[in-house]
């Protein structure tokens, strides 16, 4: 089934200019870049971005690590778009990412971990809608 995915290229990789070859990897993995743009988040949208995690410890280091430079949001499309993704990704500390995944060759750390992905359809969604209308998405 084609599904779309929202992804995160962090602050940790547009610092080390290592854009393209995350997006490489994305479209070896069978994705397609169909909406996509540099930004810097404020401090109100990475936390209502991140708002299922505000009772967690790592949140206030999370949200900081994520205005602490620009971010490339985009919408991914493909088949099982969604976990196509996170298995590109690779597991969300790098130390514990299989070889080969976008984390485990290029993260610097569980919170610089260079990528984020949708986990669900309906979190696809909403994450997708936080950043893109619908004109924004051409296909
Ligand atoms: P991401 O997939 O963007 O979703 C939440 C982020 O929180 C996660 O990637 C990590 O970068 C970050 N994070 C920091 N500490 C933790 C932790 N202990 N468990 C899960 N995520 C963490």
């Amino acid at each position: 089934m084609t599904e779309r995915t929202l992804s995160i290229i962090k602050p940790d990789a547009t610092r080390r200019n290592i854009c393209g070859k995350i997006i490489s990897m994305l479209e070896d993995a069978g994705l397609r870049v169909i909406a996509q743009k540099r930004i810097h988040l404020t401090e109100n949208q990475a936390k209502n971005f991140y708002s299922v995690h505000s009772e967690s410890p790592f949140y206030q280091e999370l949200c900081e690590f994520m205005i602490s430079g620009p971010v490339v949001v985009q919408v991914l499309e493909g088949e099982n778009a969604i976990n196509r993704n996170r298995d590109v990704m690779g597991a969300t500390n790098p130390e514990q990412a299989a070889p080969g995944t976008i984390r485990k060759e290029l993260a610097v750390s569980l919170t610089e971990n260079s990528v984020h992905g949708s986990d669900s359809p309906e979190n696809a969604a909403v994450e997708i809608a936080f950043f893109f209308s619908d004109t924004d998405i051409v296909g």
